[in-house]
């Protein structure tokens, strides 16, 4: 912190560098906020940098985003915003790190909550967090550990959400493996709310002309800015 404040005065000078200061010390972060943990005893907060990620492939480690868990606020707003019967569609949360977001969904309840995660450490604490909710859900709830690029999709009706879990080189693959799903079995609906959905991320889908979409909206905080596209192929 002091080197930042240091150089910061020395690039735009000392009152600009107080003025940043004050609104940073102001600022809500979410690595801090304990209150989903201390609610439920969980423990689904921090922050893990992607440098820290427990990823051996170099390549895929550095389109591996950080971890932080979504405040269940956003993801109660996202699955309210949806507007489905979430009894008839599974939940899947791309890169479910501690799965904070898992166990929120799971409030609604959805017919299948299932996390998909890369990092065995984080997968470990998602596997105790579990454990404490068993009983106190009607969602079933299941954990898979490995490369999102590798996971095979469950049949039926589908919510995908991501929260920014990786860069645009797996992006690309996932959606053409979510989009093969879709084509394997017609009819059903996929939608995927993408929470953190800067321009890297919005460019990547406009390749996949058949993830319309149908909502964009905007927070004072630019981590949750969401987007929500549906899989809906030309001519449907
Ligand atoms: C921003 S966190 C999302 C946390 C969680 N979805 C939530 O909302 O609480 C992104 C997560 O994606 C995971 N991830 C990154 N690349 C992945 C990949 N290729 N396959 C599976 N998970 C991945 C990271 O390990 C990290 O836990």
């Amino acid at each position: 912190m002091r080197r930042v404040v240091r150089e910061s005065i020395g690039l735009i000078g000392f009152r600009m560098t107080l003025r940043y200061l004050a609104i940073y010390l102001l600022s809500y972060k979410p690595f801090s906020d304990k209150s989903y943990d201390r609610q439920h005893e969980t423990d689904t907060g921090g922050m893990v940098p992607t440098s820290e990620l427990d990823i051996e492939d170099e390549a895929t480690k550095w389109q591996s985003n950080l971890y932080l868990g979504s405040p269940a606020r956003v993801t109660r707003h996202l699955v309210r915003s949806l507007d489905i019967s979430c009894a008839d569609y599974s939940f899947i949360d791309y890169g479910s790190g501690k799965g904070r977001a898992l166990f929120v969904a799971a409030e609604f309840p959805f017919k299948k909550v299932i996390g998909v995660e890369i990092s065995q450490a984080l997968h470990r604490v998602a596997e105790t967090n579990l454990a404490k909710f068993r009983g106190k859900t009607s969602s079933e709830i299941e954990l898979w550990r490995g490369n999102a690029l590798d996971y095979e999709l469950p049949s039926g009706n589908l919510v995908l959400h991501m929260y920014h879990p990786f860069g645009p080189d797996v992006l690309k693959l996932v959606l053409e493996h979510i989009q093969r799903a879709a084509e394997e079995e017609p009819g059903r609906k996929i939608l995927i709310p993408y929470l953190f959905s800067i321009g890297v991320a919005k460019a990547v889908f406009r390749e996949y002309p058949a993830f319309r979409l149908v909502r964009d909206e905007l927070c004072v905080n630019n981590l949750y800015r969401w987007t929500l596209y549906e899989y809906k192929p030309a001519g449907s």
